[in-house]
């Protein structure tokens, strides 16, 4: 099934000023969409919507989703044609530290959205899940059947939140995608989070002159997908007419080892001292794979971006940033 372009339409974006979202925004005001953003800046920045800005059709609205009424209040008065709800608690480590906070943010939040989508008869609803539901499920490639074991509050709020997602859809007959992203990397991923990929994290080191630090022999592999794609795969779901609830992992189904990754940095930084090896960390998962079957074939997504070409303009971006600070 080919991508299809579709015609300009009204799409509120929560947690648009964070890393995925802001990509997000930015595709969709250059196919001609008019976007609202609704974030709280809790974890998000403004500078990541300063290209957004100069769009006549673009507009930013300060606030937390979860307050629902509030929500609903400013979903009514944009009439949006699809919402898509980033907007989220993302660290794991705090989800296990502050399961109330997770709970607000995780699935009050969702909640919220459900509620405003029914109150305005909103078509379509874009949802951020995680592979984070599959935990350490060992049955690779995983398919979007495959059992879900969530390791984490975060995890399980994931779940849940697709749980009340699969209802709405049946109870209100809109359309709702679950994106389930794998590893995502790409420009605006902050480092110095204590929740950033792996990715970010030896970046950073690398940038800075620094050897990695690997946990564990570096053999380890994950499913990297740079945030391009998976901002793509939004904007396809915000106008998909798949009638009811469809969940689709956001993957490339390519696994690639922490020591990949290590190699192509060392091309672009062949000084950066050798690499720190420590004990594997208790509970980190091996292996994680996902299956991009499905999203391909219902939706006609394919992930685009190599590691080599997404790597190079992350650098590109990284370095471009770090020589403009004082
Ligand atoms: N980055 C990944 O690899 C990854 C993987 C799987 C799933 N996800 C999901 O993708 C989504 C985006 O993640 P990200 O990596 O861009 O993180 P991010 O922290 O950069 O973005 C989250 C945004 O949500 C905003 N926000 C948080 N709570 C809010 C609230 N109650 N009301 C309004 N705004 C709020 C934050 O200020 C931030 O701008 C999240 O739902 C996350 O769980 C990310």
């Amino acid at each position: 099934m080919p991508e299809e372009t579709p015609s300009p339409r009204r799409v509120l974006v929560t947690g648009g000023a964070g890393f995925i979202g802001s990509h997000t925004v930015d595709q969709l005001l250059a196919q001609g969409d008019e976007v609202l953003v609704v974030d709280s800046l809790a974890t998000g920045k403004i500078e990541n919507l300063d290209s957004a800005s100069a769009f006549s059709s673009f507009r930013f609205e300060q606030l937390d989703v979860a307050r629902s009424d509030a929500f609903c209040r400013t979903t009514e008065a944009f009439r949006p044609h699809a919402i898509i709800h980033l907007a989220a608690l993302v660290s794991v480590q705090e989800s296990i530290q502050n399961p109330a906070l997770n709970f607000e943010r995780n699935v009050l939040a969702t909640q919220s959205v459900i509620d405003a989508a029914q109150r305005c008869q909103v078509e379509n609803v874009v949802f951020a899940s995680s592979a984070a539901i599959y935990g350490d499920n060992p049955d690779l490639p995983l398919k979007e059947s495959a059992e879900k074991r969530p390791l984490s509050p975060y995890g399980g709020a994931k779940l849940a939140s697709e749980a009340l997602l699969l209802a709405a859809a049946n109870t209100y007959h809109f359309t709702v995608t679950a994106n389930r992203y794998f590893n995502v990397y790409g420009p605006r991923q902050d480092p110095k989070s204590p929740y950033s990929g792996v990715m970010s994290i030896f970046l950073d080191r690398f940038t800075q002159g620094i050897a990695p630090t690997v946990f564990g022999d570096g053999a380890q592999t994950r499913d990297f997908i740079n945030v391009q794609d998976v901002a793509r795969m939004n904007v396809l779901a915000a106008s998909s007419t798949l009638p009811g609830f469809h969940a689709f992992n956001v993957c490339t189904g390519k696994a690639t080892s922490l020591l990949d990754i290590i190699d192509v940095l060392r091309e672009h930084f062949p000084n950066v001292p050798e690499t720190t090896f420590k004990e594997a960390r208790a509970g980190d998962i091996i292996h994680s794979l996902g299956s991009p079957e499905s999203a391909r074939g219902k939706l006609g997504f394919r992930a685009q971006v190599s590691l080599n070409e997404g790597l190079a303009h992350y650098l590109q971006t990284t370095t471009s940033v770090t020589s403009q600070l004082p």
